[in-house]
């Protein structure tokens, strides 16, 4: 897939704002991709955070290649794009009651995830948990994620702290998409989970 068959054969579905990538739905060869990209940033954008973001993004979709429950990475075009599988669903948010099975393959595809030494932490944001036309889940958008190496103080230290505030950014999610199905432990978890995160930094 070269620039030619983006421009060719896309539509835009979400245009990025700021530095970030837009969206585009590519068709070729009869199969159907996702491409993020920011090469229509200006100039400055572009080659700074822009370049940046799609980078990152791109390594960490490479480091969790073979998961089930995340697009699989396809390509990267250029500097300023890569190609992943696309999905087609709906994100969480606009679909109708999801079962507590949903839920638990969703926290086997997180474990898996954080197996890998990545976290998310943008679980929260509904828009970043599809659920497939079979009803499957699928994470996706690692902007805002953070992979760590296997043995470094980092992992040692921040990592679990991290994995911690991926589970409550998906307790929330369930809570406010499926309350009916959070179980006693989860809700006690949540509500812990919320008085620390008054003193996170990040909020
Ligand atoms: N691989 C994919 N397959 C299908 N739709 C996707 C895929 N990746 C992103 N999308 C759609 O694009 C939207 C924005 O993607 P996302 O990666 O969250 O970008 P952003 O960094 O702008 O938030 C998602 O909410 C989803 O609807
Ligand atoms: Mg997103």
């Amino acid at each position: 897939m070269n620039r030619k068959d983006i421009e060719k054969n896309s539509i835009c579905l979400v245009r990025g704002r700021f530095g970030k990538p837009d969206l585009n739905r590519v068709e070729t060869e009869g199969h159907a991709f996702m491409v993020k990209d920011v090469r229509r940033r200006n100039f400055f954008l572009r080659w700074t955070l822009g370049l940046w973001l799609i980078d990152k993004e791109w390594k960490i979709y490479s480091r969790l290649k073979g998961l089930k429950g995340i697009p699989q990475p396809v390509e990267r075009i250029d500097r300023f794009a890569f190609a992943m599988e696309y999905i087609p669903g709906k994100a969480v948010g606009r679909s109708e009651a999801l079962s507590a099975s949903f839920f638990l393959e969703l926290e086997r595809v997180l474990g898996e995830v954080h197996s890998r030494g990545v976290v998310h932490m943008d679980l929260r944001h509904k828009g970043n948990i599809l659920v497939s036309d079979k009803g499957e889940p699928f994470l996706i958008d690692f902007n805002s994620s953070f992979s760590f190496r296997e043995n470094g103080i980092l992992r040692r230290f921040l990592f679990p702290l991290f994995q911690w505030v991926d589970v409550g950014g998906l307790l929330k999610l369930k809570e406010r998409a499926s309350p009916n199905l959070m179980a006693p432990g989860e809700l006690d978890f949540l509500k812990r989970f919320n008085k620390l995160r008054k003193l996170w930094i990040f909020n």
